[in-house]
């Protein structure tokens, strides 16, 4: 692994994704996880201090990037939740089915190379009626956006561990299995192409 995806990627994705407008946006999904928890890409683990003790048996974090752990588990020490880390991408995670009452996605489908296949996975492993809890940042509806998405992905891609600015979540959501039960469409402040917000909670279609 390079310096730079070993150093300061995970610094630079802990400072964007940790900033405020972005933690209240955690801070109203997070704590709607209940029971078992698998959290997709838990990162440095920027919702962790989100999750309702009282509510959360135990959270495992899949993520194939080890370098982010080290400060996941350092956040998970705080949390008084059993939580676990696996270095593994979702799709090879080989959870028993029917395994989990919640899947907590954030600020990850942008990243994951095959987001179908990741969704098909998380459907998978969710419990009959089991909830998936989303917030993503994605496809913007004005086209004048669009088209800075489209010329700043291949740069911001390199730039941000993979990251596209332009994912359209809700067909994502669908082509993996999911149906939206709500789910909020708004721009965060600051910069649009990279600020608009997909959030909210699906189920098995
Ligand atoms: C932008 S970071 C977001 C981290 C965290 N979810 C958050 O909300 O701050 C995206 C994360 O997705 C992880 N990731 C990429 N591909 C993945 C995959 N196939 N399965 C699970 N995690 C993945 C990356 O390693 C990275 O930690």
């Amino acid at each position: 692994m390079n310096f730079y995806d070993r150093l300061i990627l995970p610094r630079l994705l802990d400072c964007l994704c940790g900033l405020p407008d972005i933690t209240a946006e955690r801070a109203k999904l997070v704590p709607r996880a209940h029971g078992r928890v698998l959290e997709i890409g838990i990162g440095t683990g920027l919702n962790l201090p989100h999750y309702d003790a009282g509510k959360v048996q135990q959270v495992h974090g899949v993520d194939p990037a080890p370098q982010m752990q080290k400060k996941a588990l350092q956040r998970a020490a705080r949390t008084g939740i059993a939580v676990e880390t696996v270095p593994l991408m979702v799709e090879q995670i080989g959870a028993a089915a029917a395994s989990y009452d919640c899947v907590v996605c954030t600020f990850t489908l942008c990243t994951i190379a095959d987001g179908v296949s990741a969704l098909r996975e998380m459907r998978r492993v969710l419990k009959p009626g089991g909830e998936l809890l989303f917030c993503e940042h994605g496809r913007a509806p004005d086209a004048g956006v669009r088209r800075w998405q489209q010329r700043l992905n291949p740069v911001w891609g390199r730039i941000a561990g993979g990251c596209q600015l332009h994912r359209d979540v809700p067909q994502l959501l669908k082509d993996g299995g999911f149906r939206v039960q709500e789910m909020e469409r708004k721009y965060l402040p600051g910069p649009r192409p990279w600020t608009y917000l997909y959030a909210g909670s699906a189920v098995a279609a």
